[in-house]
């Protein structure tokens, strides 16, 4: 069986379009895969945290996708820091990534900015780090978004410099997974933009956390345009906000575009919102009640987390202490 890894960051509750971007897949994939998920909290001070926030939203995030359907007990689900393993290796992919690589990186040009003098060294080397994440494990899938697929080419650079400088084959070859999302969620305000946590307004956005109430006033007030719902997907064409409403029904339905439009086609959105908000209501209370039940007795949680941390050691350890070895350092 092939292994799987991904890394989230420790942002909180996830969004819909978190979860129907990204959590879906993950926990679609454990059906025939070994999966190891991890958030990535080292990852998540490359830029300025607030400790007690940062410890918050571990949990937040580890529970809600627990209550997502991530498996803890089947598969392995940790929080970075807690297995050292990810440190170790990262430090020798510091030495083993040239600047030539590292300065191509679209990812750190766009978080650094303009003010790139002034940017954390860690944030340069992110990309060493998801390396060794991954490479810590001889993962060969891992399931990502489109824009960490050029982190994942530079991952398998690196895993190709260590086997030719040291004369291995030790590390394997990563393969991607980019599995589209299930609809690309927009913001319930703006059609164009992706729905975002780092929107102002929450009325653009679900939370995984939303009460049915809430949900249903926040895709009541929901932009729309003024005519009826076509009854096939090329009239979404220059309505996004149209075909946002229409793609995240069919993501939830586990239905398509084209289905969901020709049994709603025709109604105006006021009858269309009260069935979208039934049905985000029917899947997303469940996860929100359970997501509430985990983070009310951290204790519990914090042991999910440190078992898994304990099963995950077990697979990295070995494997990095190999690297170490192959590097020529005597061993502790
Ligand atoms: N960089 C990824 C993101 O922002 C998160 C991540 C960290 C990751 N380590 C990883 C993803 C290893 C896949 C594998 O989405």
């Amino acid at each position: 069986m092939q292994r799987i890894f991904s890394g989230i960051q420790p942002s909180g509750i996830p969004t819909l379009g978190n979860y129907l971007g990204a959590i879906r897949n993950w926990v679609a994939l454990q059906r025939d895969h070994a999966c190891i998920y991890c958030v990535v909290d080292l990852h998540a001070i490359t830029v300025w945290q607030d400790p007690r926030q940062l410890a918050t939203q571990t949990r937040e995030l580890a529970a809600s996708i627990i209550a997502c359907g991530i498996d803890p007990q089947k598969h392995i689900l940790f929080h970075q820091s807690a297995v050292r393993a990810h440190a170790q290796l990262a430090w020798i992919f510091n030495c083993v990534a040239r600047l030539g690589w590292l300065n191509r990186m679209t990812q750190f040009k766009d978080k650094a900015g303009r003010d790139r003098e002034n940017a954390s060294a860690g944030l340069y080397v992110y990309p060493n780090l998801m390396a060794a994440d991954i490479l810590a494990y001889h993962a060969t899938r891992v399931p990502v978004g489109d824009d960490q697929r050029q982190h994942l080419e530079l991952a398998n650079d690196i895993a190709q410099k260590f086997n030719h400088d040291y004369g291995v084959a030790f590390f394997p070859t990563i393969e991607p997974l980019i599995l589209g999302p299930a609809a690309r969620v927009m913001s319930l305000r703006d059609g164009t933009k992706k729905m975002s946590k780092s929107d102002a307004s929450d009325q653009s956005r679900i939370n995984l956390s939303d009460g049915p109430d809430l949900i249903a006033q926040k895709v009541r007030r929901a932009k729309t345009d003024p005519a009826p719902l076509p009854s096939e997907p090329a009239g979404l064409e220059g309505r996004p906000e149209a075909r946002n409403l229409v793609g995240i029904y069919a993501a939830l339905a586990d239905s398509t575009p084209a289905d969901v439009l020709s049994e709603h086609g025709g109604k105006g959105f006021g009858a269309f919102k009260e069935a979208l908000a039934a049905l985000l209501v029917e899947s997303l209370a469940p996860i929100a009640a359970e997501t509430r039940r985990l983070l009310a007795d951290t204790a519990t949680l914090d042991g999910i987390l440190r078992d898994g941390a304990r099963r995950a050691a077990a697979i990295a350890d070995p494997i990095v202490a190999e690297a170490e070895r192959l590097v020529g350092f005597v061993g502790p």
